[in-house]
């Protein structure tokens, strides 16, 4: 069976992670194709646009998408890429998984906790953002909407099941802003009642973020609004030591697109030290997405036991002294092991 994906390498380190990452999921065998194409300041250059059309039409086709890190041009009145990605395609869950590492500095092992940020609505609205003409008063909206609400907390329960995890945490502000993150949580409690196989709980966000960082080890996947998975997040990436291992899934119903959280690291670019994880890690995600479930366990354990075992291979900013090649090599021998 072969399934082609697109692959969009991007800029600054993207190619060299892309590289190992793609040297990689060949070594696991999963049967992909890939089928590139441009996007960013690359595309600029050879294309005149930092989106072409044609890279829409690969993404649209395929469904799925591994992207590496993409810069958008300062000024110039350019949106941000990734936003306009995530609106063309209606990418409204966000999935970050922060997993514990061996040999990362980090305050906590043993942390996997997946966090399903819901990514078009909530308090990120672009319209109703408005300011005063004295420019006294500044206001916007926060609108959730059943269907949003609704089709976020069934993915995260869909994503629960196929990945066997055990519980679900909503996370919500519904005392205070009672009418919108209220809705939510309705939502929430009623699908909970459709799979009692997962344990649900609910909790406030300010307490969530103290539970965090005191006792993390009580979460597994929390589902959450706009603004509040966005922050928690990143939260949850710092338990684990930072953005070199965060993976970031943007899922759709037409597509879905797997990246790492951190950018195109312009002071390390062409260097050869940036560290792949991050983006093999989204690639362990995309093959869970495509139904290769073992395939991306397999290869999270690989990354496991390299930065336990090849601490040479690994590159620098987890302590080693190795490069983006080597990183890659040591994890591409042992998923072919
Ligand atoms: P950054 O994440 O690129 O870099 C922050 C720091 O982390 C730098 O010191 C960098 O060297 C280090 N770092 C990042 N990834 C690394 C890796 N894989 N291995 C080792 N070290 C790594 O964030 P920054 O500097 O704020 O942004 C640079 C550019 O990336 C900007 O143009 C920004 O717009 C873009 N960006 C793109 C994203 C995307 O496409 N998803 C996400 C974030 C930023
Ligand atoms: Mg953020």
């Amino acid at each position: 069976m072969s399934k082609t994906i697109a692959v969009i390498p991007g800029d600054g380190i993207g190619p060299e992670i892309m590289t190992a990452t793609l040297r990689v999921l060949d070594a696991l065998d999963c049967g992909l194709a890939y089928d590139f194409a441009d996007a960013g300041m690359v595309a600029l250059d050879k294309h005149g646009d930092l989106l072409p059309k044609a890279t829409l039409d690969k993404i649209a086709e395929h469904k799925v998408a591994l992207k590496g890190p993409l810069t958008t041009p300062i000024g110039g009145g350019f949106t941000s890429i990734n936003v306009t990605l995530r609106r063309h395609f209606d990418l409204y869950a966000n999935v970050r998984p922060a997993i514990s590492f061996p040999g990362t500095k980090s305050r906590y092992e043993n942390i996997d906790i997946i966090t399903v940020r819901e990514n078009t609505e909530g308090a990120y609205l672009a319209e109703g953002q408005t300011l005063s003409e004295d420019g006294e008063v500044a206001q916007s909206i926060i609108r959730n909407t059943r269907k949003g609400s609704t089709r976020i907390v069934r993915y995260a329960f869909e994503m629960a099941v196929k990945k066997g995890r055990k519980k679900i945490t909503a996370v919500h502000k519904a005392n205070i802003l009672k009418t919108s993150t209220g809705l939510f949580l309705n939502v929430a409690r009623e699908i909970a009642k459709e799979y009692p196989q997962i344990e649900f709980n609910e909790m406030i966000v300010d307490n969530t973020c103290m539970q965090l960082v005191m006792r993390p080890e009580q979460f597994d996947v929390i589902v959450t609004t706009n603004l509040f998975g966005d922050i928690i997040s990143d939260l949850c990436a710092g338990l684990v030591g930072g953005l070199g291992l965060a993976p970031g899934d943007n899922i759709g119903e037409h597509a879905a697109i797997f990246e790492a959280v951190h950018g195109s690291a312009p002071d390390i670019a062409g260097k050869g030290i940036a560290n792949p994880c991050a983006l093999l890690l989204a690639a362990a995600d995309m093959l869970d997405h495509l139904g290769q479930v073992e395939k991306g366990t397999k290869l999270r354990q690989a990354i496991r036991d390299t930065l336990t075992h090849d601490r040479d291979s690994v590159t620098p900013d987890l302590g080693g002294k190795g490069t983006t090649e080597s990183f890659g090599e040591a994890i591409a021998r042992r998923v072919a092991a």
